[in-house]
């Protein structure tokens, strides 16, 4: 499999993740008809149980604008995405088909490359991973799962980090680069299993574009901490 498409295939695959967890940043801010998830509550070690950068606004807004995402992305897969991987098959693909079938049956020649597409063959003949075609043209409920499962993850980080006495906002490496993106990844797992590289790629590649990310939001005061 080549690095570079499967790298891209990473990106687009997990863009509805990315998109809630920066969004949720935008949604949460300022205080105004804002309530923290946690509701000002204390946990039993009497520090609280996510603390004020977990919101309501940040959980519903980064989810919604996830899963339009996602929605987004089902329709460009299947309107541009798709159609142009297949009409790129690479000429020994369909010579070796022609020959095949004898170039005589056209109709069946279609049919049968109509059929092979969506079989993982076709995607392995692309250089690309097997299930490429559910990662182009994902579902919107697939998008859902991605952003949703993103800030449940970065809940559960700020659940970790209060119990390490970590004020909110303190640093805690990798905790904070990875536990959206492995939130997003087992959410994901119930519709969808991407495969392994694709897993190694988001999970080497998050927490160098999570921390550039979060210094440019930092730079443009989005964010009050760079990390
Ligand atoms: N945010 C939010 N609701 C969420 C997630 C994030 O409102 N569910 C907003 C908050 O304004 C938060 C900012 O996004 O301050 C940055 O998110 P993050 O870095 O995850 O939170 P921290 O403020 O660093 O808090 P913690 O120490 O708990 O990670
Ligand atoms: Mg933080």
């Amino acid at each position: 499999m080549d690095l570079l498409p499967t790298i891209i295939l990473a990106f687009w695959f997990i863009l509805p993740a990315y998109a809630a967890n920066g969004l949720a940043v935008v949604f949460g801010r300022g205080h105004r008809l804002n309530l923290p998830l946690d509701f000002g509550h204390n946990f039993i070690d009497k520090r609280r149980i996510f603390g004020d950068g977990k919101t309501v606004r940040g959980l519903i807004g980064g989810a919604a604008f996830g899963t339009l995402i996602g929605a987004l992305q089902l329709i460009s897969g299947e309107q541009i995405a798709l159609p142009w991987i297949s009409s790129n098959a690479p000429i020994g693909f369909w010579v070796i088909l022609a020959y095949t079938l004898g170039a005589s049956q056209i109709t069946l020649y279609f049919l049968i490359y109509q059929w092979l597409f969506s079989t993982p063959l076709f995607f392995i003949l692309m250089g690309l991973p097997t299930n490429s075609r559910a990662i182009f043209a994902p579902t919107t409920f697939h998008g859902f799962l991605l952003s949703f499962g993103a800030l449940i993850g970065d809940l559960i980080g700020s659940f970790i980090k209060r119990r390490l006495n970590l004020e909110r906002g303190q640093p805690a490496p990798p905790l904070d680069q990875l536990d959206f993106i492995t939130g997003a990844l087992v959410f994901s797992f119930i519709v969808f299993i991407p495969p392994l590289e694709i897993i190694i790629i988001l999970l080497v590649l998050t927490p160098v574009i999570h921390l550039t990310a979060n210094i440019v939001g930092y730079k443009l005061r989005l964010k009050k901490e760079p990390w």
